[in-house]
């Protein structure tokens, strides 16, 4: 047993991207994740899928995966969740001498995974960001809603934050009202997390994708995303291709110069009413969008891959335009939401959400998880994903029938 590559958190919608492109190069691929309802585990391109007992981020799972490193003598580790990068970084040396880690240098990681720091490197190099203010305590609420206003984000500085024996994945908030904005605040500050008041923005959201090594660019791609799970944002659910534009391509790429951050990257932005571009942050990994710059031309899994193994790297000088792709599943849970959230700032109503859910189906365009040489793990994705939503239903209508009834 000895694999080229092991795809953690192989449950990402960008881990069972890594798994296929890697194995259809004919590289052997294994998977390692925590449930095993894992669709990456049934695609024909991973030879081995590893189900770990533990819970993820505790020690316990670096006790199932170091063994599994000695075992199975892989060359090249790749992780994409954020609880399983900081549990890494925590032990990166002692893992690293077993294998390589996909991941940037720690100086250029400890920035790009910290909203406060990449945000004050990018505002030096000249680069606009969203107005806000720190918040590491409730108190300080009453002057960020008086400095920044309502309707405003309560964005952690870091998704992921420690505490006991485990971790969480924090993630922004809108805030509408000054309890609200106190209620939010407590909420992601209860671990010792600090925060970012910021303006909110309501344009378009785009997003630069690089690969970086060694001072050359190998790779460059854009996207822009029309939904996305949550509504304010987060993953893209539909999103299409684009030329990289030249304002935020030309900021995006001096940031990721400037951190000297190596591999893979995406550099998020929001436009505002103007059109005028706002950095959000950089995600220092694959992203779950990534499949769409596969699909356009640029395989970002494979050139990460590359780069990992310390070989020479694939130069990709140019992409398909214009090319759409959906997350059915985000879709159809971003439009409940839509639904379930109707007059919160930022939130389509309720009409117009199911009317672009129902046009997007007259679209042509691909999805995520569909690919004809590899059916099995959009089987599996879409048997999880009805039994876990009937399994909502029936709840939620047993607990509205009780509360009628009570
Ligand atoms: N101030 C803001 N105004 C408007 N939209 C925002 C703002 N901050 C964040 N968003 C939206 O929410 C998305 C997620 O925010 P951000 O990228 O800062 O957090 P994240 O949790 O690290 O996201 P990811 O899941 O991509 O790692 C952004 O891409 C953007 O669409
Ligand atoms: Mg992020």
């Amino acid at each position: 047993m000895a694999f080229d590559a092991l795809v953690l958190d192989a449950g990402l919608r960008q881990s069972l991207v890594t798994v296929r492109s890697l194995g259809r190069r004919a590289l052997s691929v294994a998977a390692l994740e925590t449930s095993s309802e894992t669709p990456a585990f049934s695609s024909r391109w991973c030879q081995r899928g590893f189900l770990c007992p533990a819970v993820d981020t505790t020690g316990a799972y670096l006790g199932f995966l170091e063994p599994l490193l000695e075992r199975t003598g892989a060359r090249v580790l790749i992780p994409s969740h954020d609880g399983t990068i900081a549990l890494l970084r925590q032990h990166r040396a002692r893992v690293e001498q077993r294998v390589r880690i996909a991941l940037a240098n720690e100086r250029a990681l400890t920035i790009a995974v910290n909203k406060e720091r990449t945000l004050a490197v990018a505002k030096r190099l000249g680069i606009n960001v969203p107005r806000a203010l720190v918040v590491r305590t409730v108190d300080a609420v009453p002057m960020a809603v008086k400095e920044i206003g309502l309707p405003a984000v309560v964005k952690p500085c870091e998704s992921w934050l420690w505490h006991g024996q485990g971790g969480t994945r924090v993630v922004p908030r809108v805030v509408a009202s000054p309890d609200e904005a106190r209620r939010v605040v407590a909420e992601l500050t209860r671990w010792g997390g600090v925060t970012l008041f910021q303006q909110l923005l309501s344009g378009r959201r785009e997003a630069v994708s690089f690969l970086y090594a060694h001072g050359n660019m190998y790779a460059r791609f854009a996207q822009w995303a029309k939904r996305t799970e949550p509504p304010l944002g987060g993953n893209s659910v539909l999103r299409q291709s684009i030329v990289v534009p030249p304002d935020i391509g030309a900021q995006a790429e001096s940031l990721v110069r400037e951190l000297d951050l190596e591999g893979y990257s995406e550099v998020e932005f929001r436009r505002d009413s103007n059109h005028v571009p706002y950095l959000m942050e950089i995600n220092p990994r694959l992203s779950a969008s990534v499949e769409i710059a596969v699909r356009c031309g640029v395989d970002f899994p494979y050139l990460l891959y590359q780069w990992a193994t310390g070989g020479s790297i694939d130069k990709v000088e140019d992409y398909r335009i214009g090319g759409w792709m959906r997350d059915l599943r985000g879709d159809i849970m971003t439009t409940i939401a839509a639904l379930q959230q109707r007059g919160r700032p930022g939130v389509a109503p309720p009409v117009q959400a199911v009317l672009a859910f129902g046009l997007s189906c007259f679209r042509l365009m691909r999805y995520d998880y569909v690919d004809w040489r590899d059916p099995l793990p959009a089987v599996k994705a879409a048997s999880h994903f009805t039994r876990s939503l009937a399994g909502k239903v029936i709840r939620e209508t047993l607990s509205r029938s009780r509360n009628i009834f009570s």
